[in-house]
């Protein structure tokens, strides 16, 4: 079944066990308003609440994936104006998913856009996607977590050169840059990452959540503590009817079926 939920900037399309949200603001090239960003977070804690959904694909659409917050709306904002929107710190809400989460990238998935993007924990891009940090040619820095995530994913020198160049990546290079997951033709993309969703979604949601939050740890901890928390983690999924299920359906040679208890 497929189910909208009524929201102004985006659709959520909710085919159990996965959901797809689409951008979809009235402005030109997706262009991330704080009304777009309230709506996402919204649509992304009732599908965390949600136990029918498993995994949830993010989408730009066929075209764009996002050309970063309105710069017509940005130009005369003072930096008290800024501060009390907190228009980026409201992002912590994306990066708290608990489920799965696939960004589908096709085209410009510039500065927010590309933010957006790297918060989620798979990317799949189409050959038309440009990723970029273009804010150093408007005089600011990326404030939504890239100078952050560039780094820790595709390393030192390829994230100086995206912010100090403000030149985008083809998809091809994000991937030689270990920056997205797999480079598909740009009509397959939202399908592939669909189908990639649909395959997550059949594993136990306890673990999969486990496993999100203990990979996220080994970018926020020193080793030892990432290691205790992981350790943690998986005597707790000793706990589960999944763990049960999943280790005798390997015994007795059938599928398992995991109901996230
Ligand atoms: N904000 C506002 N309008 C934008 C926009 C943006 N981020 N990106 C594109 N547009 C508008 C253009 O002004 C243009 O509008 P008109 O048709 O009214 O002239 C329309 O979209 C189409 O754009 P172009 O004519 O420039 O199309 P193009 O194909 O030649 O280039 C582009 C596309 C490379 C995306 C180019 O528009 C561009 O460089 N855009 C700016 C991208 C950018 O700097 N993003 C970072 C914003 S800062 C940020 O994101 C910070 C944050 O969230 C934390």
């Amino acid at each position: 079944m497929i189910a909208a939920m009524g929201y102004e900037n985006i659709t959520v399309d909710v085919e159990a066990p996965i959901a797809t949200v689409t951008l979809n603001p009235p402005k030109v090239l997706n262009a991330l308003s704080p009304d777009l960003i309230r709506e996402i977070n919204l649509a992304l804690v009732e599908l965390d609440a949600d136990e029918s959904i498993r995994a949830v694909v993010l989408t730009g659409g066929p075209r764009v994936f996002a050309a970063g917050a309105d710069i017509g709306d940005m130009a005369e904002r003072t930096a008290v104006e800024q501060l009390r929107r907190d228009q980026t710190g409201r992002w912590a809400g994306i990066a708290a998913f608990s489920k799965p989460l696939i960004a589908a990238v096709n085209g410009y998935a510039l500065g927010g856009g590309c933010e957006l993007a790297l918060t989620c924990d798979l990317i799949i891009a189409g050959d038309s996607a440009r990723l970029g940090q273009p804010e150093i040619n408007l005089g600011i820095i990326p404030g939504a977590g890239g100078t952050q995530r560039w780094p820790r994913t595709a390393g030192k020198y390829a994230a100086m050169e995206a912010m100090l160049s403000g030149t985008p990546v083809t998809a091809r290079r994000a991937y030689e840059l270990g920056l997205v997951n797999k480079v598909v033709p740009a009509e397959m993309t939202i399908q592939v990452a669909q189908r990639l969703a649909r395959q997550l979604a059949e594993k136990a949601p306890l673990a999969a959540r486990m496993a999100k939050e203990a990979v996220l740890k080994a970018f926020e901890s020193p080793l030892a503590e990432g290691l205790a928390a992981e350790r943690k983690s998986f005597y707790f999924l000793f706990s589960t009817e999944d763990q049960k299920e999943g280790m005798h359906a390997f015994l007795e040679k059938r599928r398992g079926v995991f109901k996230g208890r």
